[in-house]
């Protein structure tokens, strides 16, 4: 399952980040310096250097609303956001067809996720697509809006035609590994949700919580 938030960053926010990542003495650094052996032959970007002053000090501004978002709290059930990093492409820019790293030295992946920091009016191009089985899909989203999506699927970013994509990506390991498990809880935490604005704490949604509490001990890590 893949969801959106949107938005996840104010406006403002947004324009900060746009202002501190267009400055001209900004740390830019080949995007191939991060990538696995072989994503490192189609990926064709530049990074913020993630030991920069800046990084550090842009980093919080995106973990913390991830973690602070209900939607993201429920379908993703994290144990951490990690390996937060930002991304631009110009002109002939992208990064091909690719699956993330399994295991990252801050966790492990299993949900991948893009904030999209540019205004989708202001370049051409950069579609990040997702393979699913049976289909392709091409994403282009608002600046502040962001996408997280199962780390199992083959994914790529189309080449920027025009104008620059600035984005953050990041990885978040779950309580819950498999991406089935962690559907059918966010359904039933939906459910006993609406249940609990329709009519409050009554017996079925304390029977619907007691079987949520009980499968994330089953299946939770
Ligand atoms: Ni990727």
């Amino acid at each position: 399952m893949r969801f959106r938030l949107e938005p996840l960053l104010h406006p403002q926010r947004v324009s900060e980040l746009q202002t501190a990542l267009q400055a001209a003495d900004a740390p830019w650094r080949p995007g191939e310096e991060t990538a696995g052996w072989h994503a490192r032959t189609v990926k064709n970007n530049h990074q913020l250097d993630r030991h920069s002053d800046l990084h550090a000090a842009l980093a919080p501004s995106l973990r913390q609303p991830l973690l602070e978002h209900p939607l993201f709290r429920s379908a993703a059930l994290p144990v951490k956001v990690h390996s937060l990093r930002f991304s631009r492409a110009s002109a002939g820019e992208g990064y091909g067809r690719h699956v993330d790293n399994a295991f990252m030295a801050e966790g492990r992946s299993d949900l991948s996720f893009t904030v999209f920091l540019s205004d989708p009016a202001s370049y051409e191009g950069g579609e990040l697509v997702l393979e699913h089985p049976d289909r392709e899909e091409a994403l282009r989203l608002p600046a502040g809006h962001a996408l997280v999506y199962p780390s199992t699927l083959l994914h790529r970013v189309e080449p920027v035609r025009s104008g620059t994509r600035l984005v953050a990506v990041g990885w978040v390991q779950s309580r819950i590994r498999r991406a089935e498990e962690r559907e059918l809880l966010f359904e039933l935490d939906t459910a006993r949700r609406s249940l609990f604005a329709q009519e409050g704490k009554s017996e079925v949604f304390d029977l619907l919580c007691r079987s949520y509490a009980n499968l994330l001990r089953l299946w939770g890590e």
